[in-house]
């Protein structure tokens, strides 16, 4: 009997030592997949965005239109070739925008940012 409790203590100890390592991890790894891209996403733009286009990208910015719900093709010629996709009408006819190249692995993140709800 006293064997059999005793047998049990490391077991229980692994299971309240795995509840408080899920209990310390942080919000992010708790939040979807879809939300994680979306903070970074914002991250990503208020970083490199918002020193042209407004930090609220449904508002016009100091010298960057407004671009919340731009489309994946939209950010990927402007961002990385500061092109237009073609046929496509630029809210602005200037060209003051320079390409971002560096941000190559960071559209997908800013798409979602830029379309989240
Ligand atoms: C140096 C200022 C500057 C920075 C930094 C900048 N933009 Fe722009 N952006 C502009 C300006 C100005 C325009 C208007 C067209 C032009 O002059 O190039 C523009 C246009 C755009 C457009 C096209 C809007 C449309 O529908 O015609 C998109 C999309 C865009 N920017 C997204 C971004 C994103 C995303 C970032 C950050 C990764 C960014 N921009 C960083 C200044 C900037």
């Amino acid at each position: 009997m006293i064997f059999k409790l005793l047998s049990s203590v490391p077991l229980l100890l692994a299971l309240t030592s795995c509840r408080c390592q899920s209990g310390g991890s942080s919000e992010a790894s708790k939040a979807s997949p879809e939300a994680q891209l979306i903070a970074r996403g914002r991250a990503v733009y208020v970083s490199n965005c918002t020193a042209c286009h407004a930090t609220n990208p449904k508002l016009h910015g100091s010298q960057g239109p407004d671009v919340y719900g731009s489309s994946k093709e939209l950010l990927t010629a402007r961002i990385l070739e500061a092109k237009y996709p073609e046929g496509y009408k630029p809210k602005r006819e200037s060209a003051a925008m320079p390409a971002l190249p560096h941000l190559k692995n960071d559209i997908d993140a800013l798409h979602a940012y830029l379309n989240a709800p």
